[in-house]
């Protein structure tokens, strides 16, 4: 496997960030300090033109892009690089003005009034010709300028709209879906229920708060258009960026995992994929080693939309933000840290929001790499300038890959089904935390995980964990038996299998469409538990698993039974199993219990697919990237303790210390290892 360069310009990672000249136009003075303040920070690219649409066309059809071509220009003569943005995540005051069926219409059927971001229309054709003309004329002007390496499309995409041309498209959609034949609608979504059955596309309407809320295939089917309608938009402006400049690549900032659009049918079309880490650090709920595990987990989700070449952080705090609950100061470190840990996870860039504070509007308090007093004599600013200088020693990781065995199964649409269904406790569902407490148990094990969608192909692992995987699309039974055939090593849970593609039942036991024979049992009945009520799994060695929230009582066919229930009155009855294949291994957990109590289940996973766990301190987080024979370890300690690791060789890249055999990493500190498979 080569290194893949995001940008042969660029050497090494990138560091930089967003940067809002259009607000300091009036200010050459400042203009020309953020050039020196950005080479002392080690900052080597800046994203451009974020909701600038005002100041590139005034009134419309008045283009001034003068003054960011003089921007541009300079930032490349000091060896900075520039990642364009489209300026479609706001409208200016006329076009909202001249086109009011540009601003959004919310779930009540009421529009927007102009104003604010990030709330269009994403049907509206007057919108779309307005975006077109403006990403021509940026594309035309600055596109071919050298110094421009990346389009970035629009910004946090995100929301939907429900006016009539967003309703009509809709109907489009499900007509295409159905081919034209509403009857394979009402079967599909069983509208003989309640009287909902349809005569004519035209009278569905979309997921309005106040209408048809209760047809889950409805309900599954206005999330899916949107997520097609918005990747059609974002289609949209890429294909006038490429018909002016071909060769520059394009991505759009992604947010975690953003609930109301499916992430997995937009990268394709991407060809970087790029996001915005925002943790609540220092919160009162969990320890910092939890919030970074999590920050993992959300990098992995990104990692694993294009596997093959990494993506990017493209937005961070340099300080703290504006806008969580509590806004608290990111304590002494914690930049550091986290901006390694993008690193790696995968990420071939540390960029921030925001380069420099405003002065005025919303945002006026978010953090930056350069605060309102201007000074480069900042806590934050000297943060930022280490890690630019880190970052540089780490240039060698550059176009590595992170490339885990094991890989967790998380999917938009199960997630979806999931939260419709009127089934569970809405309480405790709790899917994306479930996948979560999986993925942090196995990090735990300084064993990474790929985060993958339930149709992938699952050759390249061995280890697949595929928590409540309620809703099974089509390939889902195939692609996960042929895992086991093939020798991996599976975990299934409770919640398996229940409902096909459309939300309908299987019939003839769950989980459903061969997965019960690939399981060796069926699951009859599901119990829900009050958060107070309590189970246990007892395993063959005596120990017992505490379970909450949800247990099914099996039917075992063909699967060894390794715990049964301790308690209720299906206590004895099988709630963990396991169907050899060969030397493949279908392991099916009927109840919830906390995947840190489930870890020797793991270690024994682990073992039997050949993936070496490693014993690590509570709070140290390790990940790998590679590429030929290149290995980059990174550790990363987030206790306040310093940690000695045992058995760790090779060129520390931080340092430059040379390791043989022992690792010391101080209290919040890191180590990059690189060694050579020989
Ligand atoms: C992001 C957004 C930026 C900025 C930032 C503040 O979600 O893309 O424009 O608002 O949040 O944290």
């Amino acid at each position: 496997m080569e290194k893949k360069m995001l940008f042969p310009q660029i050497k090494g990672l990138i560091h930089g960030g967003d940067y809002n000249p259009d607000q300091w136009l009036d200010r050459p003075d400042i203009l020309k300090e953020d050039i020196r303040l950005m080479k002392k920070a080690g900052v080597n690219s800046v994203t451009l033109g974020v909701f600038s649409w005002a100041a590139c066309e005034p009134v419309e059809g008045e283009f001034h892009f003068e003054w960011m071509e003089d921007i541009i220009e300079n930032l490349y003569q000091n060896g900075i690089y520039t990642v364009l943005s489209t300026p479609s995540g706001a409208r200016p005051a006329w076009l909202d003005a001249a086109y009011p069926e540009a601003m959004r219409v919310d779930d009540r059927g009421v529009r927007n009034r102009h104003g604010v971001r990030h709330n269009h229309c994403m049907t509206s054709l007057k919108f779309r010709e307005k975006t077109a003309v403006i990403d021509q004329m940026l594309a035309r002007r600055l596109g071919k300028h050298p110094g421009v390496i990346l389009y970035h499309i629009s910004n946090e995409l995100g929301g939907a709209c429900y006016c009539p041309l967003c309703a009509q498209k809709f109907r489009d959609y499900l007509a295409l879906k159905f081919e034209g034949d509403i009857e394979k609608l009402n079967k599909a979504w069983w509208t003989s229920f309640w009287s909902h059955h349809y005569n004519s596309f035209d009278q569905i309407e979309p997921l309005f708060a106040n209408g048809e809320t209760s047809v889950m295939g409805l309900t599954l089917e206005w999330r899916r258009f949107t997520t097609a309608n918005m990747a059609d938009f974002m289609e949209h402006e890429i294909r006038v960026l490429r018909a002016e400049t071909p060769d520059i690549p394009v991505t759009t900032n992604f947010m975690r995992l953003y609930e109301h659009l499916d992430y997995r049918k937009m990268a394709p079309k991407l060809d970087v994929v790029s996001w915005d880490n925002y943790p609540v650090f220092h919160n009162d709920w969990e320890s910092l080693g939890d919030t970074l595990a999590e920050t993992s987990f959300q990098h992995a989700v990104m990692r694993s939309l294009k596997r093959d070449t990494p993506f990017m952080m493209m937005e961070s705090a340099p300080g703290l933000v504006n806008w969580h609950p509590v806004n608290k100061l990111k304590r002494p470190g914690v930049h550091r840290l986290s901006c390694l840990q993008a690193v790696a996870c995968g990420s071939d860039s540390v960029q921030y929001f925001q380069w420099r504070k405003g002065r005025g509007s919303y945002e006026q308090f978010h953090g930056a790499v350069v605060d309102h007093n201007g000074s480069e004599d900042t806590r934050v600013f000297r943060e930022v300038a280490e890690v630019g200088e880190l970052l540089r020693r780490l240039s060698p990781v550059a176009g590595t890959l992170c490339r885990p065995k094991a890989a967790l199964l998380f999917d938009w649409d199960n997630r979806w089904a999931i939260w419709d269904t009127r089934a569970l406790a809405d309480s405790t569902k709790k899917y994306e935390e479930t996948c979560l407490d999986f993925y942090r148990a196995f990090l735990r094990l300084g064993v990474d995980m790929d985060v993958v969608g339930s149709e992938e192909d699952l050759s390249g692992y061995r280890l697949v964990v595929a928590p409540m995987l309620y809703m099974l699309q089509p390939k889902t039974a195939s692609r996960l038996t042929e895992f086991v055939n093939g020798g991996g090593q599976l975990l299934a849970t409770y919640f398996t299998g229940y409902v096909d593609t459309d939300q309908l039942c299987f019939l003839g036991g769950f989980p459903g469409d061969g997965l019960s024979e690939l399981f060796g049992l069926t699951s009859e009945e599901i119990d829900t538990y009050y958060p107070s009520d309590r189970n246990g799994v007892r395993l063959a060695d005596g120990s017992v698993w505490e379970v909450r929230d949800y247990a099914e009582i099996l039917k075992v066919k063909d699967a060894r039974v390794l715990g049964v229930y301790t308690g209720e009155f299906y206590q004895g009855t099988p709630a963990l199993t396991c169907k050899a294949h060969g030397q493949g291994r279908a392991y099916y957990a009927a109840a919830r219990s906390s995947a840190s109590q489930m870890t020797p289940l793991f270690e024994k996973m682990l073992a039997q697919a050949g993936i070496p766990a490693k014993k690590l301190p509570q709070g140290v987080e390790y990940h790998e990237r590679c590429a030929g024979e290149e290995r980059y370890g990174f550790y990363l300690n987030s206790t306040p303790n310093p940690v000695t690791l045992e058995g760790v060789t090779g060129l520390e890249l931080l340092t430059g210390e040379i390791l043989q055999g022992g690792l010391a990493l101080k209290p919040m500190g890191a180590a990059v290892v690189q060694s050579f498979l020989r």
